[in-house]
This record gives C-alpha cells, sequence and structure tokens, in this order.
C-alpha cells in the first residue's frame, strides 16, 4: 500500500469520532438498518465547514455488511477506496472488489452502490456538477 494512503487512512481514522456526521435521504429512501449503519460528512459544500455551491468533498462511512442501495445525483462523483474487500458496482450490474487506494468515477446521474462484508467502508468523496440536487434512492434490489 502507498504511504500517502497509509498516511490517508490514519488521517480519515483519527477525524471520525469528531465530524458532524449526517445520513442525508429522505426517511422514505431506505429502512432503519440503513440509517442506523450509514453516514457521510461534508467537509466543503452545503452544509460542510467550508461552504461551497459548486463543488463539494467529505468522507462517507458505512457499517460492515451494509448494502448502500442503488442510488443516483446530478453530480459527478469520484471516491477514493480505503477500505480492503469493498465492493462497487454501477448501473445496477454486480458489484465489483476494488483496491485500497483505487478511484471511483459515477458519472451523472448513473446509479452506483456500494458494500463492505468484514470491514467498515471508509471513502473520501468529491461531487463536481449539480451538487445542490441531492442522493436518490432507486430500491430496486434491496439487500445485498
Ligand atoms: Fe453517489
Amino acid at each position: 500500500m502507498a504511504p500517502s494512503i497509509k498516511r490517508m487512512i490514519a488521517a480519515c481514522t483519527q477525524v471520525l469520532p469528531f465530524c458532524p456526521w449526517t445520513t442525508g435521504y429522505d426517511k422514505s429512501e431506505a429502512d432503519e438498518n440503513f440509517f442506523n449503519n450509514f453516514s457521510y460528512v461534508t467537509i466543503i459544500g452545503k452544509g460542510g465547514y467550508i461552504d461551497c455551491d459548486y463543488f463539494s468533498c467529505g468522507i462517507t462511512l458505512i457499517s460492515p455488511d451494509t448494502f448502500y442501495d442503488w442510488h443516483y445525483h446530478p453530480a459527478i462523483e469520484i471516491y477514493l477506496n480505503l477500505t480492503k474487500g469493498s465492493q462497487w458496482g454501477m448501473t445496477e450490474g454486480d458489484l465489483l472488489p476494488k483496491t485500497i487506494g483505487e478511484v471511483i468515477t459515477h458519472p451523472s446521474n448513473i446509479p452506483h452502490a456500494m458494500y463492505s462484508k468484514e470491514l467498515p467502508l471508509i471513502a473520501p468523496w468529491f461531487w463536481s456538477g449539480d451538487v445542490q440536487v441531492p442522493a436518490k434512492m432507486e430500491k430496486t434490489k434491496g439487500q445485498y
């Protein structure tokens, strides 16, 4: 693993307890299990530490064995995967394993989903484009 990725994991781990986590999403879009096990923080952007209305970035944190169901948004999204064994999918295809340090790009309004069986899924993210429109769940496949 690249030293810079090790430093990123250590930094994320250290700041996690101090972040203003939110679940986003409307309560009608997912079940209680999801809301108890999914969270993200916005560092730059609407509601973040630094306000910005044309891009945003933060960290997503998902409990082990929690399927982040298919969802989409107009913003272009880039994730940095920091979790060994995490799986990622787009356009409702199979979820595929990603390596630590792998960059995952989700084009505008393309459905995507994520999952990690054994470890918490930690992934810094970046949104560009129409960041004012929140993500929407598809509720097409249910639990992974
Ligand atoms: Fe997304």
